[in-house]
C-alpha cells in the first residue's frame, strides 16, 4: 500500500488548544517507520493550509466558524486529490477536520461509482448542526454534515453526502439531547459503550463491514482519541470514562486490516500538551499500525463478503 500522511492541524473546532501540534506528535512517535516496516510505502506530505479567512463576527454562536470553514474548503480538496495517489492518513488536528476528509474521499468514490462508507470511533455523534449545538464548538458537527444535514450555510455544499445507512458511529458514552433526537430520526447506525459491553466490539463491527464489503463500498475510518479510555489515552481534552480498552481498540484495527477495506483514515483530537510522556501520541500510532497490518502472529486472513 502507498501510505500518505497528510498534516491536518486544525485547532478551530473547539476552544481549548493543542491539537494543532497532534501532526508533529505522530511524526515524534514515530508513524511513518512505523509504516515503513511493515512494508508500505510511506509518504508525508507535509501539512495542509487554509485559505486566508475574515475575522469572525460576533452574531455567530459557532466558535471559530470562518476559519473551519477555510479549513473544510483546504481538506476537502487534499482529501480528494488524495484519494488518486493512495490510502491518505489524515494526522489531526481536531475532529472538525473530517467535514473536510470525508466529503472529499466520498468526492472521489463517487466518480468511482463506489459507494463511501463512514466507521466512526468515538464517545460522541459529533451529530450537531450550528443551530442545535449548545458548546458552539464546531468538533462536535462533522457527521451531520458529511451526511447532508441542513443548517450549514456557511459552508461549502456536500456534492456527495455520506447516504445514512453508510454510517456506523462505534464507541460512544456522550451523546447531547439535541444529537440523540436527531440522530434517532435517521438510519446511522450507532453502538453505544452498553452493547459493546454485553456483546462485544467485534459483533457489531463485522456487520458493518460485511455489508461494505458487499457493496464493493470504500471505506474511511476516522478515530478520534476519545474512543479510547482516558485511563490509556489521556491525551485529549474531551475525555470520558468508560471507554475502549487498548484491547478492543487494536481488534478493530485488526478486523479492519483483515478486511481489505479501508482506504483512507483519520487521526483527531490528539492533543499533545494534554500528554504524558507521548504515551497517547504512542497508543494512536500502534493503532494505525494495526489497521495496516501490524500483527503479532500471520491468520489466514478473514472474509466479510
Ligand atoms: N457534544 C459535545 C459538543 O458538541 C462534545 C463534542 C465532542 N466532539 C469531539 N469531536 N471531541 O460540544
Ligand atoms: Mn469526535
Ligand atoms: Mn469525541
Ligand atoms: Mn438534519
Amino acid at each position: 500500500t502507498t501510505c500518505l500522511l497528510i498534516g491536518a492541524p486544525v485547532d478551530s473546532g473547539k476552544r481549548r488548544r493543542g491539537c494543532l501540534m497532534g501532526p508533529d506528535a505522530y511524526r515524534t512517535a514515530g508513524l511513518e517507520q512505523s509504516l515503513t516496516d511493515l512494508g508500505h510505502t510511506v509518504q508525508d506530505l507535509g501539512n495542509v493550509t487554509p485559505a486566508p479567512f475574515e475575522p469572525d463576527t460576533n452574531d455567530v454562536q459557532t466558535f471559530a466558524l470562518n476559519e473551519t470553514v477555510a479549513w473544510t474548503k483546504a481538506l476537502t480538496k487534499a482529501a480528494r486529490s488524495a484519494m488518486e495517489r493512495g490510502t491518505p492518513v489524515f494526522l489531526g488536528g481536531d475532529h472538525s477536520l473530517s467535514a473536510g476528509t470525508v466529503t472529499g474521499v466520498a468526492n472521489f468514490a463517487a466518480s468511482q461509482n463506489r459507494p463511501q462508507f463512514v466507521l466512526w470511533l468515538d464517545a460522541h455523534t459529533d451529530f450537531h448542526t450550528p443551530h442545535s449545538t449548545s458548546s458552539g464548538n464546531l468538533h462536535g458537527t462533522p457527521v451531520a454534515y458529511f451526511s447532508g444535514c441542513a443548517g450549514f450555510d456557511e459552508f461549502p455544499p456536500v456534492a456527495d453526502p455520506v447516504p445514512q445507512e453508510n454510517i456506523c458511529l462505534l464507541g460512544l458514552r456522550s451523546v447531547d439531547t439535541a444529537e440523540r433526537h436527531a440522530i434517532q430520526q435517521t438510519r446511522i447506525r450507532t453502538h453505544d459503550m452498553r452493547e459493546i459491553d454485553e456483546f462485544g466490539i467485534s459483533k457489531p463491527l463485522t456487520a458493518f463491514l460485511s455489508d461494505v464489503a458487499a457493496q464493493n463500498g470504500m471505506l474511511h475510518v476516522s478515530l478520534d482519541v476519545d474512543f479510547l479510555d482516558p485511563s490509556v489515552a489521556p491525551a485529549v481534552g474531551t475525555t470520558v470514562p468508560g471507554g475502549a480498552t487498548v484491547r478492543e481498540a487494536h481488534l478493530v484495527m485488526e478486523l479492519l486490516h483483515d478486511s481489505g477495506l479501508v482506504t483512507s483514515m483519520d487521526l483527531v483530537e490528539l492533543n499533545p500538551f494534554l500528554d504524558e510522556r507521548g504515551r497517547t501520541a504512542k497508543l494512536m500510532v500502534d493503532l494505525a499500525a494495526s489497521a495496516l497490518g501490524r500483527r503479532v502472529f500471520d491468520r489466514p486472513t478473514r472474509s466479510f463478503s
